[in-house]
């Protein structure tokens, strides 16, 4: 997608430094575009611990090319199997809900666990990262036009002196969470694309506030029609018939499609539910986990740092600071995912096509997984 009409993907190699990985650096977003270079393991690491990449489908690219810089920099006569271990504890310890951590980790490792030739393991590795981050592009890609097709019939239905189709998206399921595209927001763009009147609502997603400055910002950099709402707005705009659709992302879908995702996307269905509003997930099957089936029980949500809640980031004007929003010493909590249970979700939106959000229909869009 496009930053000022320059095509951008989040992350790609150096042109001239094959050892070097670049990346657009979030934490700067919307106002400065910086470009980070990671030349090691660490450095992706950190990169993703402290978000300068994020959402689930860019951390399972990234943590595959931290496994590639691992072995780049790897000594002739590593031990591999220790090394290729070591890596992925590392990588697996930085953030725990997105399972597409896990999916890009295991890829590399499939692929690599029985080389000893130091060439070879670069190679293997190099290839499915760059694999794995080709195939999220089309996959996202194809999630658009599947979405398309839900965008076509709201607007069939729609009286015909109001066209334009209100979609209420949460957190940053767009091209800057992914590769390109994004999930939750590669059909919006399709359908903008196609002449069709879309307006987006950009719930802000504290306390990082990903719709408020990432979403925004991909949304204003097409030409999107959107408008930021605080994040307990969604609620009242449905009771006025001000939402046709809800589309979010997902960082772990059950096998029976329960969602993981953004803090807060549970208490939008619940609202969606409650007023008839259709709320489907965009879930690219890098992001389902076919290995569990109780979303509540079975998925560990992330807990970050409480001062991310006690302080708030802005622009004043000349440059980017932190603030304290709160009394210094109330004590704060900060979980960054929620669980939204399937019986709430109107459809997945999989790169295959869309389904119900039950092991039934998932597994018959996947047949590869029936158990
Ligand atoms: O904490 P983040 O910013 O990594 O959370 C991102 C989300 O919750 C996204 O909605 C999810 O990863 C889907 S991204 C296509």
């Amino acid at each position: 997608m496009q930053i000022n009409g320059i095509p951008y993907r989040t992350i790609w190699l150096h042109p001239a430094q094959p050892n070097c990985v670049q990346i657009i650096d979030q934490r700067w977003l919307p106002h400065k575009l910086v470009i980070e270079d990671l030349n090691t393991l660490e450095d992706i690491a950190t990169a993703i611990r402290d978000m300068h990449v994020r959402g689930a489908p860019l951390i399972g690219s990234a943590a595959a090319y931290g496994m590639y810089l691992a072995l780049v920099n790897a000594d002739r006569q590593s031990d591999w199997k220790n090394l290729l271990d070591n890596s992925a504890m590392t990588l697996m310890a930085t953030r725990p809900t997105a399972v597409n951590l896990a999916f890009g980790i295991d890829k590399v490792m499939a692929v690599t666990g029985h080389l000893s030739e130091k060439e070879d393991l670069v190679k293997a590795a190099l290839k499915a990262a760059n694999q794995i981050t080709e195939e999220s592009v089309a996959h996202c890609y194809s999630i658009g036009t599947h979405g398309f097709v839900l965008i076509k019939d709201i607007l069939r239905k729609k009286p015909k002196d109001n066209q334009t189709i209100n979609i209420l998206t949460h957190c940053n399921a767009g091209w800057l969470a992914c590769i390109d595209y994004g999930t939750a927001t590669s059909p919006i763009y399709l359908a903008h694309e196609q002449g069709v009147d879309v307006h987006v609502w950009v719930d802000e997603t504290r306390p990082r506030n990903q719709g408020a400055r990432i979403t925004a910002y991909e949304l204003l950099q097409h030409g999107i029609p959107h408008t930021i709402i605080t994040d307990n707005t969604g609620g009242h705009l449905m009771q006025h018939g001000l939402v046709d659709m809800i589309i979010v992302g997902t960082d772990r879908t059950t096998r029976t499609g329960d969602v993981a995702n953004k803090i807060g996307t549970y208490l939008k269905a619940l609202a969606a539910y409650d007023n008839g509003v259709p709320f489907y997930v965009a879930a690219p099957s890098s992001s389902i986990d076919w290995n569990i089936r109780d979303g509540v029980a079975e998925i560990a949500i992330e807990e970050r740092n409480a001062e991310e809640v006690k302080m708030i980031q802005g622009w004043d004007g000349k440059e980017i600071k932190q603030v304290l929003l709160t009394p210094q010493d109330s004590p704060a909590i900060n979980y960054a995912f929620d669980v939204t249970p399937a019986r709430l979700i109107s459809g997945l939106i999989t790169e295959r096509g869309i389904c119900e959000a039950n092991e039934l229909d998932l597994t018959a869009m996947f047949p590869e997984f029936r158990e």
